[in-house]
């Protein structure tokens, strides 16, 4: 399958390569950015590993870098430094990633898109809005990569309960920032519980994950290394989804009905068409209904500025 990179050049994007050029199922890793994409692709291509490379930098080259593409992955972009929100970075990204997904809907319109660029609470409307333009939308191919909330969810309950975190899986619903951000300890399994107190820093700790890594970097930009390995997580899922596997589960920030927000990430299940079925929210706890009660306006809040900022600016 070929596999797409767009905003290969990056701190994401690097290792994100690296570790898509080491997937059997990817026989074609086609990298694109702005800058620096044919030394990242000539550097990788030399892996001795199935997938041929490409490189492709400047706009002029997104179609031969698009055309036959089965995913898209996204994050190109900027990244927050210390003191910023993810919204922060709305006013640039968002017209990267309405640029970007365009060139998929003429391109490559039925590939699986898949949004790392932040705010992906906006990012992921924005990204259907443009599908939508171009006549080309279908829900079930347009997914915000969540994946590294799931995977820090897993290290650190894994690290606070002794647990193999092989074996841990925490999912993590609803949006990508601070409390938009709801980890589901009730739903772990192995089954895991934790004294009030303990549960409350947790959830906390996973939902300022991202800000933890922010500020360790210092002004370096965010998480690079852990999303590229959340990021190759995920497009492996969706890799094996459509080669016909039938029991991929990841939860994803797609477009639901699950609540009243619009788009919400829950765990679901992948396959040849993308999303196979939204597995849902489950049974949620007490502490965890407030937890969504305080997400689900600051979520569609963010949602409703991805699809009101591309009505004026389509
Ligand atoms: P970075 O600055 O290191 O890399 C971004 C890359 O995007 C650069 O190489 C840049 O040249 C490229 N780029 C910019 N405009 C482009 C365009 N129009 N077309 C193609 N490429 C373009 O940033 P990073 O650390 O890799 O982070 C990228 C994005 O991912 C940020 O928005 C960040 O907030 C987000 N992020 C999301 C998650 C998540 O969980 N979804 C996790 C970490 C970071
Ligand atoms: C993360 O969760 O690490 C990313 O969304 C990057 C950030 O800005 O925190």
């Amino acid at each position: 399958m070929k596999v797409a990179v767009l905003g290969a050049a990056g701190g994401i994007g690097q290792p994100l390569s690296l570790l898509l050029k080491l997937n059997p199922l990817v026989s074609h890793l086609s990298l694109f950015d702005i800058v620096h994409t044919p030394g990242v692709a000539a550097d990788l291509s030399h892996m001795c590993t199935p997938a041929h490379v490409t490189g492709h930098m400047g706009t002029d080259q997104l179609e031969a870098c698009l055309s036959g593409s089965n995913i898209v992955v996204i994050p190109a972009g900027v990244p927050r430094k210390p003191g910023m929100t993810r919204d922060d970075l709305f006013n640039t990204n968002a017209s990267i990633v309405r640029d970007l997904v365009d060139a998929c809907a003429k391109f490559c319109p039925e590939s699986m898109i898949c949004i790392i660029s932040n705010p992906v609470n906006s990012t992921v409307p924005i990204a259907s809005e443009v599908m939508k333009q171009r006549g080309v939308y279908d829900h079930r191919r347009v997914f915000g990569v969540t994946t590294l909330d799931v995977v820090r969810a897993n290290t650190f309950v894994a690290e606070a309960k002794d647990r193999d975190v092989a074996h841990v899986n925490v999912p993590v619903i609803g949006g990508h920032s601070g409390e938009t951000i709801v980890p589901l300890l009730s739903q772990a399994t192995p089954r895991i519980t934790f004294p009030r107190e303990e549960r409350t820093k947790m959830i906390e700790r996973i939902q300022n994950a991202g800000t933890e890594v922010v500020e360790a970097k210092a002004g370096a930009g965010s998480a690079t290394l852990s999303m590229a390995y959340a990021g190759a997580k995920f497009t492996g899922s969706l890799l094996d989804a459509l080669n016909g596997r039938e029991d991929v589960v990841e939860c994803t920030f797609v477009q639901s009905d699950e609540t009243e927000c619009t788009y919400f990430a829950t765990p679901i299940l992948l396959g040849k068409r993308g999303i196979e079925q939204n597995l849902g929210i489950g049974r949620l706890a007490d502490f965890e209904v407030s937890l969504l009660e305080k997400a689900i306006p600051e979520l569609q809040k963010n949602i409703t500025k991805g699809e009101e900022w591309i009505k004026s600016n389509p």
